[in-house]
């Protein structure tokens, strides 16, 4: 029997999940079928009897997207330190009764800047920007590596210095507004805002981007949204958006739920759409 996995989300259709698991399932042999499942918005608990429904079924694991990481993350029996610094998860996997929950997003940040873009993470300056779910779930495998300081940057400034306090004793945190930022500049700089979602440049200035700077934009195939415009125009040569995070996240997904680690750059090279 073919084994069953899935993702749930709302609205679902433009996800790349079934197609990146297939390229990876096909790549490793590994006899099983990835599905899209449009989870329900209402009423309360049916995303919950959709998910178990699906385990009930015979699956054995489902990756979580928006609106439903933090539903996945409350109905879970056990979460990883990083699924729970995240507050929210976007891996599933069925053990017997027993649902266990994790989240790759951040990691798979990590492996696509250190492993595919070069650049480690390592005693680097990092500015992040925005303090939402996206920023939330970046921290704790941001400071994994050491950098030597990470700057949580966000409009409602209460909101990254909440996230630093809480990341205190991880690592050189700290947290400011975009007024603060005048005279500082850094290694990467990661826009994990949802400005890019609707064409809107958080108020940063190009100063921040310092000598062979990293310009990171979490959302993919948008081409040259405002904030890597903006670096390029800085002068940053180094230019990515989340393609390759993308594709990371879902590889330790699969390996979490199969044991094999697939080959990343094939899928990231489909995928891709060039920066113009
Ligand atoms: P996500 O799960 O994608 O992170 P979210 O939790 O709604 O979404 O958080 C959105 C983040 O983007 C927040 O940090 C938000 O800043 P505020 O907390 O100050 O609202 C940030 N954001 C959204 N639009 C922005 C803009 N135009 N400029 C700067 N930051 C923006």
């Amino acid at each position: 029997m073919t084994d069953r996995y899935a993702v749930i989300g709302n609205p679902i259709g433009h996800t790349k999940s079934p197609l990146i698991h297939g390229l990876f399932a096909q790549a490793t042999s590994q006899p099983l079928r990835y599905e899209a499942i449009e989870g329900p918005l209402a009423p309360a608990g049916a995303f919950e009897a959709t998910v178990r429904a699906f385990r009930d079924a015979g699956g054995l694991g489902m990756n979580v997207t928006a609106p439903f990481k933090l539903q996945a993350f409350e109905m879970a029996d056990e979460r990883t330190e990083r699924a729970q610094l995240a507050g929210a998860v976007n891996a599933l996997k069925f053990v017997g009764q027993r649902i266990l929950a994790d989240n790759f997003d951040g990691i798979g940040l990590v492996n696509d800047i250190q492993c595919n873009l070069g650049v480690s993470l390592a005693g680097k300056r990092v500015l992040l920007l925005g303090a939402g779910g996206a920023a939330r779930g970046a921290l704790l495998p941001f400071l994994d590596q050491q950098p030597a300081q990470l700057t949580i940057v966000n409009r409602s400034v209460a909101k990254a210095e909440a996230l630093a306090t809480q990341m205190a004793g991880r690592g050189a945190v700290s947290a400011c507004g975009f007024g603060d930022l005048a005279g500082r500049s850094f290694d990467v700089v990661v826009n994990a805002t949802s400005a890019s979602l609707r064409a809107e440049l958080p108020p940063l200035s190009s100063g921040v981007f310092g000598p062979g700077c990293l310009a990171y934009e979490l959302v993919y195939g948008k081409g040259l949204t405002p904030f890597l415009r903006l670096a390029q125009h800085a002068g940053v040569q180094q230019l990515a958006d989340g393609v390759g995070m993308l594709v990371e996240q879902a590889a330790e997904a699969f390996v979490w739920w199969r044991g094999v680690r697939p080959h990343t750059r094939p899928v990231i090279d489909q995928l891709t759409v060039p920066l113009v």
